[in-house]
């Protein structure tokens, strides 16, 4: 059973009064949080204009902000989202906050103008739309607001991985992990195909599957590591 638009809401909504400026408002998997900002962190450029949508509280978005020179915007459905984001951005020192914004936004239906943006973030947002006609028209509207030649880097999850998990676990005798969360979708490689074909970008990355999943199924896959070398600013 998937969750309603309004579950959804109420939920991240309550992520957001309860966990405020913490990590915790988006995942409790701090470890996990850092692995997904140093891989998308390493495919940003300096001089990149960013979205990152379903930004929640702004937490990896100021990361992001702090390990390249970008201009980036943080956008999330949730009101309140936004104002932890804004609370964070304000206690930046420097001059890093100038090239952050923060707003309102829904991945399904954005704001922002056609071919605005050199890249699109998109980590365990899409996974929360119910439907897959919302997932794919999130999909589309990531397309429309990036350039020609833009990229999208998504770290979402997805049945693939859960399998390789799966089949990882049965190699050991442990019975099949279930499906993380029965009230999201995991969207599936078959989404891809149409939308890596329209002319509109010229990459799109898929984190070929949720980090979590990646972690437990393959360290072949997984830059393990890279990952543990892993030091973000303290903020
Ligand atoms: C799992 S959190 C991920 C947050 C952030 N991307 C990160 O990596 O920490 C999912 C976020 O997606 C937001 N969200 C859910 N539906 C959305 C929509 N239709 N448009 C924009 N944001 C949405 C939620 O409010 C929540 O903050």
């Amino acid at each position: 059973m998937t969750m309603t638009v309004e579950e959804m809401f109420d939920y991240w909504k309550q992520q957001a009064v309860r966990e405020g400026e913490s990590y915790a408002s988006s995942w409790s998997d701090l470890y996990a949080i850092k692995m997904e900002i140093y891989e998308i962190g390493k495919r940003l450029k300096d001089g990149d204009h960013v979205i990152d949508i379903g930004c929640a509280n702004g937490f990896s978005t100021m990361h992001y902000a702090a390990m390249k020179r970008l201009d980036i915007k943080g956008v999330d459905l949730i009101p309140e989202m936004i104002e932890n984001a804004n609370v964070r951005k304000e206690k930046l020192a420097g001059n890093i906050g100038s090239h952050v914004e923060f707003g309102v936004g829904d991945i399904t239906c954005l704001e922002e103008n056609n071919a605005s943006y050199d890249v699109a973030i998109v980590t365990r947002v899409i996974i929360n739309l119910g439907t897959r006609d919302a997932q794919a028209k999130a999909l589309e509207e990531c397309a429309r607001i990036l350039r020609p030649g833009g990229l999208l880097l998504l770290s979402e999850a997805m049945m693939e991985g859960w399998r390789r998990l799966n089949a990882f676990r049965a190699e050991w005798n442990l019975p099949p992990y279930p499906n993380l969360n029965l009230t999201i979708i995991l969207i599936t490689n078959s989404y891809f195909p149409p939308l890596a074909e329209n002319s509109c970008w010229k990459k799109m990355l898929i984190f070929p599957a949720h980090t979590m999943y990646l972690r437990a199924s393959s360290s072949r896959c997984y830059p393990r590591r890279s990952a543990a070398k892993l030091t973000l600013p303290s903020r």
